[in-house]
């Protein structure tokens, strides 16, 4: 997507710096435009784990650039294969509920095992890193394709007014390496000159809605209002939301999804009032492995500071404000599960499908073959 003028992917490497990976240091917008080089794959890991870079498909391509600067350290190692090992247990490790990124490791793995030249593996893992982007890039522009005729028909039954669609957390182009999965069709319904509306989630307690999916939607000119995480059940019983699209970080294949803290009570809120709840992924994002959610999906417990604090501007400097009292306990589960009975469809780039085994099985049948 373009930032002033210039065409950005949220993770990018340039040839002729080559042992350098680039990113947008997320933890500054919307009021900094900050790029970072991350040189080693110690950069990496604390750019995924301190969310200088986050959501399931932009942290996984870092991670997959991370494994080919692990291939390029464990080259000038005495134990090519004891160091590249301990690179990918760090990146795994870094956050738990996203499978994307344990995915781009373990793809990374495969990858450079197909030869044994060290410097080949070297080789291998950038073009492999490469690909990994440029198919997130890939589903997401199909994403946005496949889910445009749903807002189509909702304009068409509106005759022509405007598309409310209301989202949570940020499953935009900073979600991922360009497009997004949940505003992907949003983009292209706007680009296509359907008047759409986005309520945005601020969700709380880091607010990626209000800091990132505000300034990207305003970043290209889509129509948009934030609201208190509190908002959308009323805005929903009053008629004024036509269609919820989220993302998420992992959806088994029985269509259980996880996406950040609060899609769950979006969910019941979109079912008691018959607003169609879309999930948008690309297939990355498919746990094949679990079949429950609930019980088997690592939810990421993270610091309760960042539930007892918040942070914004002051003037023209960023600061962080105590918000409760000193000395009462604070919870902070980042992630919830979201039955998929509670789900309209899935959009993914294959098509739409339910957010059921069987739904599943009909868009990606090779999956199932195989297990
Ligand atoms: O904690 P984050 O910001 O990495 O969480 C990810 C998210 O932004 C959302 O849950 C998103 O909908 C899924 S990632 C495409």
């Amino acid at each position: 997507m373009r930032v002033n003028d210039r065409h950005y992917r949220t993770v990018w490497h340039i040839d002729t710096d080559p042992e350098t990976i680039w990113i947008i240091d997320q933890r500054h917008l919307p009021f900094e435009f900050v790029e970072e080089p991350l040189r080693n794959v110690v950069d990496v890991a604390e750019a995924i784990s301190d969310m200088h870079v986050r959501g399931a498909g932009c942290i996984g391509a870092t991670a997959g650039y991370g494994m080919y600067l692990a291939v390029a350290e464990a080259l000038r190692k005495d134990e090519f294969d004891v160091s590249l090992h301990a690179s990918s247990k760090l990146l795994i490790n870094t956050r738990p509920t996203a499978v994307n990124l344990a995915w781009a490791v373990e793809t990374q793995l495969e990858a450079i095992s197909k030869t044994q030249d060290l410097k080949e593996k070297k080789n291998i893992a950038l073009q492999t890193a490469k690909r990994i982007a440029n198919e997130d890039v890939e589903a997401c522009a199909a994403i946005g394709q496949n889910g445009l005729p749903l807002i189509k028909q909702i304009a068409k039954k509106k005759s022509g007014e405007v598309v409310n669609i209301l989202t949570h957390c940020n499953a935009g182009w900073l979600a991922f390496v360009d497009y997004g999965s949940a505003t992907a069709p949003i983009y292209a319904a706007h680009d296509s000159g359907i008047p759409v509306h986005v309520w945005v989630d601020e969700t709380r307690p880091r607010n990626q809605g209000a800091r990132l999916t505000a300034w990207e939607l305003a970043g290209h000119g889509v129509p948009h209002t934030v609201i208190s995480d509190n908002a959308g059940g009323f805005l929903m019983q009053t008629g004024q939301v036509d269609l919820v699209i989220t993302g998420t970080d992992r959806t088994t294949h029985t269509g259980d999804v996880a996406n950040k803290i609060g899609t769950y009570l979006k969910a019941l809120a979109a079912f008691d009032n018959d607003v169609p709840f879309y999930v948008a992924l690309p297939s990355s994002t498919f746990d094949w492995q679990i079949k429950d959610g609930l019980r088997q999906v690592p939810i990421e417990q993270r610091c309760s500071c960042e539930v007892t604090q918040i942070s914004g501007l002051v003037g023209n400097k960023e600061q962080t404000v105590q918000i409760i009292p000193d000395g009462s306990p604070a919870a902070n589960p980042a992630f919830d599960i979201t039955p998929g009975r509670l789900i309209t469809g899935l959009i993914t780039e294959r098509g739409i499908c339910r957010s059921s085994e069987k739904g599943i099985r009909s868009l990606f049948p090779e999956r199932f073959n195989a297990a």
